[in-house]
């Protein structure tokens, strides 16, 4: 059995689907072999010498995309999914469901494709969960990107020149990346205040040692598989008045808001933006998805009034090695579902994880949220 893992290729992509140290592991099966694309660790930090060391060939693309399994980080190009055919299997992000295009592709191909977008939230699951683990350094990285770009010392510095008080942060949308940019933004020593429309959040936000702004004129927003419902009109508005008081007085927002599968909550409007003080920042994770605030602009800094919005696009990528770290130890979790001992492919339909993160398979899309079903 041949694992394939090819040199990414999307614009500003630096992860890469298996880190040495996850090809040591599975090389401890006989039968596995490891055939790496030249160069593709370099961006994550990862020589092609680290990748020898540690049992993998190195080869070039055909080779690596020829392999009876490939392991990709990023959605794969049209040109890439022509590489491939349905004596394989392919595992990587794939947006199931949003790129209608890519999962018609992959069903032409006949390939047997997993997205990783589509692990179940289980606790079963959870080593594989690829969305919490790229979600914790995505939010890693975006309290350190508005950081930088706000240019204040975030904790309280004391000086013989006088004293200068701590940054004030606000979160917006406690998940895996809205917690670990909580976290961040308190150990670098800001005075963080965190919302999220699940009171669950709460608990959460204030454990790592955050405020949790408690708007309780609005009902918990806990929905199926502890997943926030879609605020109403209504609310939503109230939650829109609430936050602009608030945001007026922050130095600092990072917002996550997310419901999976909908466009992002608007809930920083163009007036609460202007009602912030100069120099102030924004960083909207949100951003690929339509934003959190409305002067969003994926992949740009629009300055309103002094204040900066940052829509950045892709920040897990922002931190390749640990991410790539995480996101190899997630692949290598899945595939002990979907390799023998005796490194044959077994894909069984019986398994869950198996059936809902299975995308295309012998022609077809089997994947009925995929499909459009
Ligand atoms: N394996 C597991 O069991 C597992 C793994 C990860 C997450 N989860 C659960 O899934 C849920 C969401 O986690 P995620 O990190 O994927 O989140 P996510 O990326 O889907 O969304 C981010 C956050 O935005 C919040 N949000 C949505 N609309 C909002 C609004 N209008 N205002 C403010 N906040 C809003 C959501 O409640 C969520 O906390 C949580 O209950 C989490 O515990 C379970």
């Amino acid at each position: 059995m041949r694992i394939g893992v090819p040199k990414e290729t999307a614009v500003g992509e630096r992860r890469v689907a298996l880190v040495p140290d996850v090809v040591k592991s599975l090389r401890k099966n006989e039968h596995i072999e490891v055939l790496v694309e030249r160069g593709a660790g370099d961006a994550a930090g990862h020589p092609d010498a680290s990748y020898e060391a540690a049992g993998a060939d190195l080869v070039d693309a055909d080779v690596a995309w020829g392999a009876d399994v490939v392991l990709h980080v990023a959605v794969p190009s049209s040109d890439e999914i022509g590489k491939l055919n349905s004596n394989q299997l392919f595992i990587g992000h794939l947006a199931p469901w949003t790129a209608a295009e890519t999962n018609r592709a992959l069903a032409a191909s006949g390939v047997t494709a997993f997205a990783m977008e589509a692990i179940p939230r289980t606790t079963r699951a959870q080593a594989m969960d690829a969305l919490s683990s790229q979600a914790a350094a995505a939010g890693y990285a975006a309290m350190l990107i508005a950081a930088r770009e706000s240019g204040r010392f975030f904790g309280m510095m004391t000086t013989a020149a006088g004293t200068v008080p701590p940054a004030k942060v606000l979160v917006l949308g406690a998940g895996v990346a809205g917690l670990q940019a909580v976290a961040t933004a308190k150990r670098l020593g800001a005075i963080v205040t965190g919302f999220d429309i699940r009171r669950a959040a709460w608990e959460q936000i204030a454990s790592l040692g955050g405020r949790p702004l408690e708007l309780d004129f609005i009902p918990d927003a806990e929905g199926e598989g502890g997943y926030a419902r879609p605020l109403t009109d209504e609310e939503n508005a109230q939650v829109r008045d609430a936050l602009a008081q608030n945001a007026a007085k922050q130095d600092i927002i990072v917002t996550t808001a997310a419901i999976p599968g909908r466009p992002a909550p608007l809930l920083i409007t163009a007036d609460a933006v202007r009602a912030m003080a100069p120099g102030s920042v924004i960083l909207d994770l949100a951003a690929e998805t339509g934003g959190n605030c409305e002067l969003t602009v994926a992949g740009e800094t629009v300055v309103e009034g002094g204040v900066k919005v940052i829509g950045p696009r892709n920040l897990a990528s922002e931190m390749p090695a640990p991410a790539s770290q995480l996101y190899a130890k997630n692949l290598e979790n899945l595939l002990g579902l979907l390799v023998s001992e005796e490194g044959a492919v077994k894909v069984d339909f019986e398994d869950d994880i198996v059936a809902a993160a299975c995308i295309t398979q012998g022609g077809e899309i089997k994947n009925e949220r995929a499909a459009g079903k």
